[in-house]
């Protein structure tokens, strides 16, 4: 086993290892990253090879580049005592003894240098002595100088780094190569008020593990932020909103479809469906790769579902207008009734406990009032392992990426239905009547 470094991204940091454990497991890798703490930039991990090492760190979203680890210090003069000190230093440079190379100075928290400053810092490894060319461009190999500095009482940076590292660059992350920016939604032709966060949509769909091929669902899709974020990772997906003009989208090019095409992965869009998931059409043996969603939070978009609780509204199902069935015209609009995010929620584990591959995941977030001291209960289905439970807090609410694996039918795994749950998740009410004015939903 060899080691490495991983520079870790500095947002949503509670996100950070789900991710990292998800990858790991998605690509057979066993690592232990026990080690990792919330509060550090940094985080070493053994491997076996490079190899294991460039897929980890590849589609990460919270992690920025990985590194093969030739030395650590709390200072510059301890960092090259343990460099030159490092049994396995010949071997670590052995091969790349003739490549072109460049040396390279990341810091956290630290301020920029000038490129004097760093040429020096450069300078004082020439007791590496390579024999390639250094080459700025497109170099064979980058070895990276990697500071942590504190902040100091005045909340500014101290001036000397307080941890160091060397190493050679394997890999940068697909954050460091600007997939989040890519997937800015306002960049994108079709956006609405519901997008979901496209940094978040991007490490939901690595925790979900969509991969090459998979089928994925977002059966509350809205303007699909989930469904681009999984077919960049080669999720082939399908969405379905109770919202007729949601999916029509703002007019012509400014659909979900419009999206895919901006993204240039048309192919992995199959479509969505204007449907009520409480009244799911698909056929009972569609099995799904991962089920990723944000059900509504009855905030801005109602809990809804097809119905009515109009006593005059029910039963008309046999109306005829000019001969034909009123339902069976194409400008009939289903009337609709209001329904409980608990019971949604409830369906939405059955649906995934019938509809999932063995293996897969059903991810969600779940809004939670922080208001009142009461514990959340957390849904969940006998079939359905409950393996990531992670918070991203707001001042008087915070939501939960709640993470499901599909078992087999020996698995005896909790229930917790929302009889259970009653008057403790009901987020809607609580939203309007005690802190609308205090905290802002996004
Ligand atoms: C929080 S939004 C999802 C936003 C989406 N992630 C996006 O990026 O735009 C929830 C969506 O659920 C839809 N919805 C509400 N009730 C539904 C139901 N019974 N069946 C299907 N969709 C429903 C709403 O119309 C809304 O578009």
């Amino acid at each position: 086993m060899k080691d490495y470094l991983i520079f870790l991204a500095q947002s949503h940091p509670q996100f950070r290892k789900a991710e990292l454990e998800s990858l790991a497991d998605l690509n057979g890798i066993q690592v232990d990253f026990s080690n990792h703490n919330i509060e550090h930039p940094f985080l070493l991990v053994k491997l076996n090879n490079d190899e294991e090492a460039f897929k980890l760190i590849d589609r990460a979203i919270l992690a920025k580049g990985i590194y093969e680890l030739w030395g650590v210090g709390n200072s510059f003069d301890e960092l090259h005592y343990n460099i030159k000190n490092n049994n396995n230093l010949n071997n670590l440079k052995e091969p790349f003894i003739n490549s072109t190379f460049k040396f390279e100075n990341l810091t956290f928290q630290g301020g920029k240098k000038s490129r004097d400053e760093q040429i020096k810092i450069f300078d004082n490894f020439s007791y590496l002595s390579f024999n390639g060319k250094i080459k700025m461009k497109n170099p064979d190999q980058i070895f990276t100088i990697l500071e942590k500095y504190s902040l100091g009482n005045d909340l500014f940076p101290l001036d000397k780094p307080d941890k160091l590292y060397f190493g050679r660059q394997i890999n940068l992350s697909a954050r460091s190569k600007g997939i989040v920016e890519k997937y800015d939604i306002k960049k994108r032709p079709y956006f609405g008020t519901t997008s979901f966060d496209a940094e978040l949509s991007l490490f939901t769909s690595n925790i979900a593990q969509v991969k090459k091929g998979d089928l994925i669902y977002d059966p509350f899709v809205g303007t699909g932020s989930f469904l681009v974020s999984s077919a960049e990772f080669g999720g082939i997906t399908i969405g379905s909103d109770i919202e007729f003009l949601t999916l029509k989208g703002k007019g012509p090019n400014k659909r979900i479809k419009d999206n895919f095409d901006y993204y240039k992965d048309p192919l992995n869009y199959i479509d969505t469906l204007c449907m009520d998931f409480t009244n799911n059409a698909f056929r009972k043996n569609l099995i799904f790769g991962a089920i990723i969603c944000d059900p509504p939070y009855g905030v801005r978009e109602g809990v809804k579902v097809c119905g009515s609780n109009d006593e005059n509204k029910i039963g008309r199902e046999n109306i005829l207008i000019d001969g034909k069935l009123a339902y069976l015209r194409r400008d009939y609009i289903q009337p609709k009734k209001m329904y409980s995010l608990d019971l949604l929620l409830d369906d939405l584990l059955q649906f995934s406990s019938e509809r999932l591959e063995i293996g897969s995941r059903l991810c969600f977030w779940m809004p939670v009032a922080n208001d009142e001291d009461i514990p959340t209960m957390i849904p969940q289905h006998k079939e359905l392992e409950l393996i990531y439970e992670l918070v991203q807090d707001f001042y008087k609410w915070s939501r939960r990426l709640l993470v499901y694996v599909k078992r087999d039918k020996n698995y005896n795994g909790t229930t917790i239905k929302s009889e259970n749950r009653e008057g403790v998740n009901n987020f809607r009410e609580r939203y309007f009547h005690k802190f609308s004015k205090a905290s802002k939903v996004q």
